[in-house]
């Protein structure tokens, strides 16, 4: 059983290690540029000497006007890889700016310091560290996304950090997408995140690509509290509801509305709408009430079946549930919102 459990942890950390491309750092953090004027960011998942959020900020520093970068990094995982990453010893560092008219980072302007621990963004000595901090950015271990995020929460941290896009639906991280704590940033190109690995192998078809050294990943976003323009636009709403192309469950008092450029300009009640919604949301247009998957966080739900009533009770109290042909059938999660009336 303990062997078992180290193995899964091992296993876990090991996907834990894929690193950021510098092109899809710059892509993002570009939107929140007027953010950075005076502050001090913190890197705490990352290794200054690998890390592309380090060369980000540490070549942007005067540019963003940046008060101070700080970074640190786990014990060191990656020797095999990135040969440069020699200590098993966990370091930060803090930099504070070009001070010999170079123009960039120089090894003599960056103060490397040892951690008595491993480094762990958890660790009385990260959390001193995260103290100091006005906005923490980084790819964190997604194995730990929830702890990570609810820390950021607890310390009253601004973030742009990357997690896995399901991490929405989580029952730690929905109320706080819900309640406009925390939401989606712009979002890599086409949806595509691309990373480093050290570790090639268990990857399904397609997604770790030997010539570049690079998985690509679909299921990834940004998360952020940092306001962005995106934000504040507003989706464009051209379809008129009718009973037939938006049935309403019924297991909720909501219409099921399966594709989000179908969201009806007319109904002004609640809607079932896809979790890729997120990626449009604007708060002064729409409310989010819920979420379908688990409990009735939304006060929406009307009814809970029972096997008596049908086979997949189950599958149906988990959904929305829309009749098709005569026969009950669950939709994928959902999210339930309300158009803000004008
Ligand atoms: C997904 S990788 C991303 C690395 C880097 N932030 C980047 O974006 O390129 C997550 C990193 O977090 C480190 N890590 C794992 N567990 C950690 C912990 N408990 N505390 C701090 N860092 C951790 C891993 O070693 C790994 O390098």
């Amino acid at each position: 059983m303990a062997k078992n459990s180290s193995l899964v942890a091992a296993r876990a950390a090991k996907a834990d290690e894929f690193y950021t491309q510098l092109s899809d750092i710059e892509r993002e953090l570009r939107h929140y540029k007027k953010h950075f004027a005076g502050k001090t960011v913190y890197l705490n998942c990352d290794d200054p000497r690998v890390s592309n959020f380090f060369h980000y900020f540490s070549y942007n520093f005067e540019k963003l006007q940046l008060k101070k970068l700080i970074a640190s990094c786990y014990k060191s995982q990656a020797t095999d890889r990135f040969s440069q990453n020699d200590s098993e010893q966990a370091v930060y560092l803090e930099y504070e700016g070009d001070k010999n008219g170079s123009g960039i980072p120089d090894v003599d302007e960056i103060g490397v310091k040892h951690f008595q621990g491993d480094g762990d963004f958890r660790s009385a000595e990260s959390i001193e560290l995260l103290e100091q901090a006005d906005i923490v950015v980084t790819n964190p271990p997604f194995s730990l996304f929830r702890e990570y995020l609810a820390q950021l929460i607890e310390h009253d941290k601004k973030f742009v950090i990357i997690g896995p896009t399901g991490a929405i639906t989580y029952k730690e991280v929905f109320p706080l997408i819900k309640n406009n704590q925390v939401w989606l940033g712009n979002g890599f190109q086409s949806g595509n995140a691309y990373f480093a690995t050290t570790n090639p192998d268990g990857y399904a078809k397609g997604v770790y690509n030997p010539e570049t050294g690079l998985v690509k990943f679909r299921n990834v976003s940004w998360f952020t509290n940092l306001d962005i323009a995106k934000r504040h636009e507003e989706l464009v709403l051209y379809k008129t509801y009718d009973p037939e192309t938006y049935p309403t469950y019924d297991n909720y008092d909501a219409i099921e509305v399966s594709r989000v450029k179908d969201i009806p300009a007319d109904w002004d009640g609640a809607m079932g709408v896809p979790i890729t919604f997120l990626e449009s949301y604007n708060p002064e247009q729409f409310e989010i009430l819920g979420i379908t998957d688990r409990d009735n966080n939304s006060g929406l739900k009307t009814k809970e079946y029972s096997r008596d009533d049908v086979p997949n009770a189950g599958d149906l109290n988990r959904r929305g549930a829309i009749r098709v042909n005569g026969k009950l059938k669950s939709t994928f999660a959902r999210l339930l919102i309300r158009r803000i009336q004008p």
